[in-house]
């Protein structure tokens, strides 16, 4: 009922003129069109300024000239606290210096879990027994059923698989990933993702060939990928059906959210080593994996792959997708209503440049737990995730990695910032970095993610 309600009142906000009756049912994309210039007009924001356009005929076509991507050279230094003064050591950067980035990432970028975010109950739905190249596997198929006793009229449930090798002696290490399975596709607006160049066994045989198991979240079975959807699913269920304040959660934070949720049942499996579980995602989910990373220190080694603006890359780098693109009413729904702030172009224009963290300090937010990140070449398909972008930032992460006794990028000789060849591994650190030479995929990363996990994996 209240969601209705709300839908009805940002049907009032889409009817230009008054007494004209609200045309109902409204389509998906203005509802989201309807709480955007909601939360503008709380931000006072007359002007976004335009998205990077895939046109390049465009005024505001992608940038891929290297040239022309460092517009904003200055960024905030991760060992320096709000106050000026450095982090002089470990304790400070624990006690002092982590707090500091996690509220600011969380009431300017990624908004904030409510602390009445719903108990989930975990429930194994039905077991079966399969294989897969050759490896016997049992499934668990599991949904976490949200606490809704606040308001009955909302369901909210997290659907998950977990698969593990069937003939394990003792608990197993298990990759959890964020996962596009399951999917929902729009035939308007298909996701590309795709077949990888290189042929390799799939991600779930290498894992499993390693022994290991894995874990596959849906998002979207709690969350929907649309700004439509921020007054259902575990946002609208902790709102009660109201729309979002400028600082709540945004999709990428509450998919994060639903993965620790997820460790929360693996922490109760018995065949399963919950002291070695990686996360794993790709493009959205890639950004939805740093997020769970840096916000869950259970997660004990993470692969990001082609993660782009709003993941691993800086968003002080004209090139590839821009952080506009994330403010407009196709991808808003990822952030905090607060994040529009930074797109603003009237009436003061307000930049990049102007935000007070970047995406090097959620990485760094990881720390010490070692990160690898992945992606594409711009040849290959997968520019608009700008890779070199993300290994910039990983970069920038270093000194923090370096602060609490851990390797920062490294090949075998020591620390290496200087950008690989692509298909190079830089997995000698706590950080790791791969380009492949393809598009925009995971798997052809995934072997030399593997490699890197395992030196963290073993019991
Ligand atoms: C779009 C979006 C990216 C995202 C990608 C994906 O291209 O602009 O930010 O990473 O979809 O999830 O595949």
């Amino acid at each position: 009922m209240r969601t209705r309600l709300v839908a009805l009142s940002l049907a009032l906000l889409l009817t230009p003129a008054l007494g004209q009756s609200p045309a109902l049912p409204l389509s998906e994309a203005q509802i989201a069109a309807a709480d955007h210039q909601r939360l503008l007009d709380l931000l006072h924001i007359t002007e976004l300024r335009p998205a990077a356009s895939h046109d390049p005929n465009s005024a505001n076509a992608v940038n891929y000239d290297e040239a022309k991507a460092n517009l904003w050279p200055k960024r905030p230094n991760p060992l320096v606290l709000n106050n000026g003064k450095p982090v002089a050591s470990a304790a400070i950067w624990r006690t002092r210096r982590r707090p500091e980035l996690f509220e600011l990432f969380d009431r300017e970028i990624l908004g904030r879990v409510p602390a009445n975010a719903p108990a989930i109950r975990w429930q194994v739905v039905s077991t079966t027994q399969g294989s897969d190249a050759g490896v016997a596997t049992t499934t668990k198929h599991l949904i976490g059923h949200a606490d809704n006793s606040a308001d009955p009229a909302l369901t909210v449930n997290i659907q998950a698989d977990l698969v593990l090798p069937a003939d394990a002696h003792k608990p197993v290490p298990v990759v959890l990933e964020i996962s596009f399975d399951k999917y929902p596709i729009d035939p308007a607006h298909p996701l590309k993702l795709p077949s990888p160049t290189e042929s390799l066994p799939t991600w779930k045989q290498q894992v499993l060939g390693k022994g290991w198991g894995y874990a596959l979240l849906y998002p979207t079975s709690f969350q929907a990928d649309s700004g439509a959807g921020l007054t259902q699913g575990i946002i609208g269920l902790a709102n009660h059906g109201e729309p979002r304040k400028l600082d709540d959660w945004g999709t990428l934070r509450a998919w994060a959210w639903g993965a620790s949720r997820l460790m929360d049942y693996l922490e109760t499996a018995p065949a399963v080593d919950a002291r070695h579980v990686a996360v794993e995602g790709h493009s959205r989910f890639g950004k939805t994996a740093l997020v769970a990373m840096a916000y869950d220190s259970r997660f004990a080694v993470a692969y990001l792959s082609s993660s782009g603006t709003g993941g691993a890359k800086l968003f002080r780098r004209h090139y590839g997708e821009q952080m506009e693109n994330l403010a407009a009413t196709s991808e808003y729904h990822w952030m905090a209503g607060n994040y529009l702030r930074y797109s603003e172009l009237k009436p003061k224009e307000v930049t990049p440049a102007d935000l007070p963290v970047d995406m090097h300090e959620l990485i760094a937010l990881c720390a010490p737990r070692p990160v690898f990140i992945g992606g594409g070449t711009l040849e290959g398909g997968d520019g608009w995730a700008d890779v070199r972008g993300t290994f910039i930032a990983e970069v920038a992460a270093g000194p923090v990695y370096k602060l609490l006794g851990k390797r920062p990028l490294s090949d075998d000789r020591g620390p290496s910032d200087a950008f690989p060849a692509v298909g190079t591994a830089l997995i000698a650190g706590d950080l790791g970095f791969r380009q492949h030479s393809g598009g925009h995929t995971p798997l052809p990363n995934f072997p030399t993610f593997l490699t890197f996990a395992s030196r963290y994996m073993a019991p």
